[in-house]
């Protein structure tokens, strides 16, 4: 019981930190000459890019193409909502390392050939780490650690699609 409780809080927390990151990706507070939270929004981009490749390892077309859209619209909500962060032209370079690998991997889920799906997956996410180098953050590496499932979710497919 006590489990249980603690994990749904450990849901909910992650929830209130997923809704937030909408609405600090879009808006800053001018008034306190602050910028909007990148990080934050980076983090909900890890999120939907780590259960991506946990569905394109499990080979599973239906729940990769979810994880593709989720991560579609908060790279999206980052180009669009976040053109400067401390000088750096955060949107512009999301909008050409980034989404060029985004629409690749769209058209390759569309019917995948899994091999093709695991180049473009790895060289979607070397683009990540460009941009950390080319935006003075190369010390963080995204990297894939396989076999590793840490939620409490089956990334498998459903038996009968
Ligand atoms: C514009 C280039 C750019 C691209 C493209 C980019 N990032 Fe980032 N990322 C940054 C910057 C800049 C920061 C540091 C933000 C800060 O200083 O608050 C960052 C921070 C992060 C962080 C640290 C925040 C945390 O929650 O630990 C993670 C993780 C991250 N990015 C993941 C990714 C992933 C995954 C991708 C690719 C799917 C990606 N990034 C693509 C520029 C980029």
């Amino acid at each position: 019981m006590q489990t249980r409780t603690f994990l749904l809080w450990i849901a909910g927390a992650s929830l209130a930190v997923l809704s937030l990151a909408p609405v600090v990706s879009t808006q800053s507070d001018e008034e306190h000459g602050e910028e909007p939270e990148l990080a934050i929004a980076m983090s909900q981009l890890q999120y939907f890019t780590h259960k991506l490749a946990l569905s394109i390892e499990a080979r599973n077309a239906e729940l990769a193409r979810f994880y593709l859209h989720e991560t579609e619209e908060t790279a999206e909500s980052i180009r669009d909502g976040i053109p400067e962060y401390e000088g750096m032209r955060i949107g512009a370079l999301v909008g050409s390392m980034l989404m060029p690998h985004v629409e690749r991997l769209e058209e390759l889920l569309a019917n995948p050939d899994w091999d093709a799906v695991d180049r473009a997956l790895a060289t979607a996410v070397d683009s990540c780490n460009a941009c950390h180098v080319a935006t003075e953050h190369g010390f963080i590496v995204i990297e894939f650690e396989r076999g590793a499932n840490p939620y409490l979710q089956s990334f498998a497919p459903r038996a009968g699609g």
